[in-house]
């Protein structure tokens, strides 16, 4: 039998030490708070099997099953990117500045936390979720039904099955250039879904794409660092401009929003 204490003890000058209170808080099921003052206790020996997958790089979020965006709670697997805190300025300003009963595209829903927000942040908005992955797809199905979002869901490559008219289209893209996803860190290149990261060698492609099709709706999307002037580029080569940029806390350009000219 292993206590909770010994646990803890193995790890106490480790990096991961917080992440195994976290698993240890859910295998027990009770909080952390709970877990710290129970050392005595005997935990369950499957903690093993989760310790060893954050010990080979798994990020916690996959091994628990969940992360927070938006004060929800989502479900996660490695068929989707896992939420990030920057995309929630994102949703923040299409929540601000969609007009009412707007008609929304969300492309590249991945977990669907873009989506499933803006739906139930802005129930007036009427909002559709675009994936090309026909798995992360079902994770953004998950993530609908289990908060009861109206979201409307197609495989769709980039704008493809979009047959109506729409107003907005929202999109954190795969927009890392190819090169560089070998020099991120092993819980991103090697777990999260490769299609979620890079669009190929530029970084832009999804994005160039995303502007050729987007029929005069107005583009509010999220950018990696230093994109902002490639991004404007594209934008003004498909008659776009760009109204405004965004930071992030870090102060990096972050949420590009344009609309058609004229
Ligand atoms: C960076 S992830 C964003 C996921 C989620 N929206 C978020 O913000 O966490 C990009 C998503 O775009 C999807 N994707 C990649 N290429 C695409 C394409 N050509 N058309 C539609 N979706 C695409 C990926 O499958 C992935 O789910």
């Amino acid at each position: 039998m292993t206590t909770i204490a010994e646990v803890r003890a193995r790890f106490r000058d480790d990096p991961i030490r917080r992440d195994v209170d976290l698993l240890l808080a859910d295998i027990t099921g009770k909080p952390t708070a709970w877990v710290f003052a129970h050392g005595d206790e005997a935990v369950d020996p499957r903690i093993e099997a989760l310790i060893q997958r954050r010990l080979a790089g798994e990020p916690l979020q996959y091994i628990r099953g969940r992360t927070e965006f938006y004060s929800r709670e989502f479900y996660v697997d490695d068929r989707a990117l896992i939420p990030r805190p920057e995309t929630e300025i994102l949703v923040e300003t299409v929540i601000q500045q969609s007009p009412r009963g707007a008609r929304v595209i969300d492309i590249g829903s991945g977990s669907g936390c873009i989506s499933v927000t803006l739906a139930l942040e802005r129930a007036d908005l009427r909002v559709f979720a675009f994936d090309a992955s026909i798995a992360a797809l079902a994770v953004t199905r998950r993530n609908r039904d289990a908060h009861r979002a109206t979201v409307r869901l197609a495989a769709s490559d980039v704008l493809d099955a979009a047959s109506a008219r729409f107003d907005v289209i929202v999109s954190n893209p795969p927009y890392i250039p190819a090169s560089d996803v070998e020099t991120l860190a092993t819980e991103v290149r090697d777990h999260e879904p490769h299609m979620a990261l890079t669009p190929g060698r530029e970084g832009t492609e999804v994005i160039e794409r995303i502007y050729a099709s987007a029929r005069g709706a107005r583009v509010f999307l999220e950018i990696g660092y230093g994109q902002a002037e490639a991004v404007r580029r594209i934008a003004q080569s498909h008659g776009y401009r760009v109204d405004g940029i965004v930071r992030d806390l870090a102060g990096i350009e972050r949420v590009v929003i344009s609309s058609p000219h004229g």
